[in-house]
């Protein structure tokens, strides 16, 4: 049927049938704020390139939870931060029990017992050299690191936290992660794959905020090539049989192709990472008074729903939660 007789214009005529007739829909559920904390106290400091974002020890950290638990978002997922001084070249600071991670955890879950508290595991934010694991030969050494990430997941799960999150990307890391979790009576803590991870400059304001630039090279021999789209299947579908109970796609918006691929493909629950380069953006444009910020950021994040994601990790989140609540 064509025009005259089919005018889709006809289910656009007003609020109510829009409402009516709208497929996909943002809801507070979907969202999981990210949080970077830092030893010390009394420290709220605002990373430069993402306005509105911080980084805080966990006395100051504690304050921040009421409001993001007030809103309903029901994740929050936790970057540890160091000066150089505390860093070495096993990054052992991700590993040790009273790590800023674990600390941190502990204190929240403490607080906000229901919070779900997602931990990012990973060594770059605690190696001297700044890489996602061991290196040998200025190369990371895959399967040295797998151990030390496997420390890592337990000393976090240890601590408290609810979903374990690995971003290293390095090969077999799920399946040793599980093995570790469940060999210390963790079995019943899912992991969330960053599965089809890409070696992005979307990330130069987090590891502005992580001081967690790599010192030489870059991080190419380990995360995606950002050409590649079949590799991505490959990554998530080793993800899930290694055990990963959750696949992300990282970053988000310049991947809309790959979250629809790996939706359509495994129809796991599918995390989008909306990263600090896609939040920087719009704060900056938004600030100059060329966009506006709450029409484009709900936008942007229906946008990610709607390519198939089921969660989305945003900096926008608490903004995002403010806003919904206002609408429908
Ligand atoms: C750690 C990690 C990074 C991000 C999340 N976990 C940085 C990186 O890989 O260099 C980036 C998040 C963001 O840009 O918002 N591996
Ligand atoms: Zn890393």
């Amino acid at each position: 049927m064509s025009f005259p007789v089919m005018r889709l214009r006809r289910l656009r005529a007003n609020n109510n049938i829009r409402r009516m007739v709208r497929q996909h829909c943002l809801q507070v559920a979907d969202l999981i704020y990210p949080l970077f904390v830092t030893p010390g106290a009394n420290i709220k400091k605002e990373i430069s390139a993402m306005p509105g974002v911080y980084n805080f020890s966990v006395d100051r950290l504690l304050v921040e939870l009421t409001e993001i638990a007030g809103l309903k978002i029901p994740a929050i997922i936790i970057f540890g931060v160091l000066a150089a001084s505390q860093k070495d070249s096993l990054g052992s600071g991700a590993y040790d029990p009273n790590g800023i991670v674990q600390q941190a955890v502990q204190a929240i879950k403490e607080k906000q017992p229901e919070l779900l508290v997602i931990t990012d595991v990973c060594l770059c934010e605690f190696t001297s050299h700044g890489h996602c694991g061991v290196l040998k030969n200025n190369n990371v050494d895959n399967d040295a690191t797998l151990e030390l990430l496997v420390k890592t997941a337990v000393a976090q799960a240890k601590a408290g936290a609810d979903i374990i999150a690995p971003s290293d990307m390095m090969d077999g890391r799920v399946a040793a992660i599980r093995q570790g979790l469940d060999e210390n009576d963790f079995t019943n803590v899912p992991i969330m794959a960053y599965a089809a991870k890409y070696a992005s400059a979307y990330y130069g304001p987090f590891r502005e905020a992580a001081g967690s630039t790599p010192q030489f090279g870059d991080r190419k021999a380990y995360q995606m090539d950002p050409a590649n789209s079949d590799e991505a299947l490959r990554e998530t579908r080793l993800d899930i049989e290694e055990g990963a109970d959750m696949v992300m796609i990282k970053p988000g918006l310049a991947y809309l192709d790959i979250i629809w691929r790996i939706k359509a493909q495994f129809g796991y629950p599918t995390v989008a990472y909306n990263v600090s380069g896609e939040y920087a953006m719009i704060k900056a444009a938004a600030q100059k008074g060329w966009i506006d910020e709450k029409k484009v950021v709900l936008e942007t994040l229906t946008g990610f729903k709607r390519a198939g994601a089921d969660m989305i990790i945003t900096y926008h989140a608490k903004d995002a939660a403010r806003w919904l609540k206002g609408d429908g």
